[in-house]
């Protein structure tokens, strides 16, 4: 019987995929925001360098003196980056505001090559400005107010938002290292987010219900435009890595023929990756948040304020989870080993489900793989994988065992980077014509963006590894929902 599945499982494997649901797009769930809204010195050589011939002269706005600082301290924050980015990173503190803003204005204008100079302008503008993080308990208590008062403070907030969260990613696809930003897939996302920064500038100043109707429909359609952001930059990434294997591996500027062989060790494309991803996690939440409040659907129920239950229950989320990830391994290897669940049905606290469904959903499949690749040719029953979600006075964690094999200590370092994987990747299938939501199957995205999830609401997701016997994941989520959205 198990010959049987591990045949059905080869013919299954070409044609179905793991998936990672919301990550191609419908979903209300993901956030973010950001900004590299201006160059670290360190890099500004590097930008001034690629946008030189075209650059426009000084009439561009110049920052106020309150965004220069805002900007030296980011550069200061970012130094590690910086340091990994450039063979001679500038001292830091040693940073002078005035190239950096020099920079930024040069960038800017080879986007004028495409797009009006004002719009240009009015980004460059934009990207200087501060973003404003929410937590998840500010939006139970906005919850508390009439709604029609909720929805047009809401729709005012991201009307003044969205616009500074678009434009700082718009300066920061335009400043990545190792020349990610001429990819085509990373200008197309680009793109997207221009697009969406001028329909929200264009937009009115929302003061009526008929203005807030108008304008949540436009956030809804941009919600579909960037639907697809994830894998098109993860796409842009792998064929940058293709590159640079073909090209021996050597990193610009150390001159050093296979220091890096892949692009999953390059601590600057992991760390843009990170704040790029946590940052569309905030942007969909916030209109994931907004659209929900808008449209009130009463199917929910009371407990609902916009995405979040106030009352969820963990166990009937993993319950859900388990399901939907055990359905898929059964598609795959034509079988699935158990999912035994430990906790108390009737605890609940208040956490966006559409999240909490996502992380558990990435981890029971990566169990599932690890117990039924490992048992595939065995004649033994797998081991149960167990949930186990114990409340504490801070946090909500829940862990989740394999005996699986576990992973090994070397492989371990990158089960955090994205991209990583040990099964057979579908990216290369993909182009940037791909319609729809597309599937992640096999992108090593799985780990990363739980993670991303978890620490959007102040948790985090740590993982434990047996090497031979199996593995443990532990999440934790923050029940107090008092931290403020990490702003990369
Ligand atoms: N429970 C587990 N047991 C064994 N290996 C695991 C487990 N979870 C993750 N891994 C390893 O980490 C890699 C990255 O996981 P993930 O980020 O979910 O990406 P993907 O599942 O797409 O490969 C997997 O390919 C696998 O090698
Ligand atoms: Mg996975």
């Amino acid at each position: 019987m198990r010959r049987a599945a591990t045949a059905l499982r080869r013919h299954a494997a070409s044609s179905a995929r793991w998936e990672i649901p919301g990550a191609g797009g419908d979903a209300s769930n993901h956030r973010f925001v950001v900004a590299l809204d201006v160059p670290r010195a360190s890099s500004c050589a590097r930008w001034i360098r690629a946008a030189s011939a075209r650059c426009a002269t000084d009439d561009a706005p110049s920052p106020s003196s309150s965004a220069r600082a805002q900007q030296q301290q980011q550069q200061q924050q970012r130094r590690g980056y910086a340091a990994a980015t450039d063979a001679t990173p500038a001292p830091a503190g040693k940073v002078d505001p005035s190239s950096a803003a020099a920079a930024s204005r040069r960038a800017m204008s080879a986007l004028a090559d495409k797009y009006d100079r004002t719009l240009v302008e009015n980004i460059y503008r934009s990207s200087f400005k501060n973003q404003t993080g929410v937590s998840l308990k500010y939006m139970l208590d906005f919850g508390s107010q009439p709604i029609h008062r909720q929805l047009m403070v809401s729709a005012q907030f991201l009307h003044k938002e969205l616009p500074v969260r678009f434009a700082h990613r718009v300066a920061e696809l335009e400043n990545l290292p190792l020349g990610l930003s001429s990819k085509a897939q990373v200008q197309t996302v680009r793109d997207w987010y221009v697009e969406s920064y001028d329909e929200l500038l264009k937009f009115p100043t929302v003061k009526t219900n008929e203005d807030e109707e108008k304008f949540t429909e436009l956030i809804k359609r941009i919600m579909e435009r960037h639907a697809n952001v994830v894998p098109m930059i993860a796409r842009g990434v792998l064929e940058l890595k293709m590159e640079m294997a073909e090209k021996g591996g050597t990193r610009p500027g150390t001159g050093k023929k296979g220091l890096v062989a892949q692009i999953n060790d390059l601590p600057e494309i992991q760390q843009f990756l990170d704040g790029f991803y946590m940052s569309r996690i905030g942007i969909r939440m916030l209109i994931g948040q907004h659209v929900a409040l808008h449209e009130k659907d009463d199917t929910r129920g009371e407990d609902y304020i916009g995405l979040i239950h106030t009352k969820m229950s963990p166990l009937r989320v993993a319950r859900d989870a388990i399901d939907d990830a055990r359905s898929i391994c059964m598609r795959q290897y034509g079988d699935a080993p158990e999912v035994e669940v430990f906790g108390d049905e009737s605890f609940t606290f208040a956490y966006e489900p559409g999240h909490l469904h996502q992380m558990l959903f990435e981890l029971v499949k990566n169990s599932l793989r690890a117990v039924s690749d490992k048992y595939a040719d065995s004649d033994d029953d797998p081991p149960p994988i167990r949930l186990v979600i114990a409340e504490g006075a801070e946090d909500v964690t829940i862990k989740i065992s394999d005996e699986g094999g576990g992973i090994r200590r070397s492989g371990l370092q990158r089960i955090w980077t994205y991209l990583y994987t040990t099964a057979d990747s579908p990216l290369l299938e993909m182009d940037e014509h791909t319609p729809g939501p597309v599937v992640l199957a096999g992108y090593g995205y799985g780990l990363p963006l739980s993670r991303l999830y978890a620490r959007y609401f102040g948790g985090d997701l740590q993982v434990i590894s047996m090497d031979g016997y199996g593995t443990d994941a532990y999440l934790h989520l923050n029940r107090l929902g008092n931290v403020q959205e990490p702003l990369p």
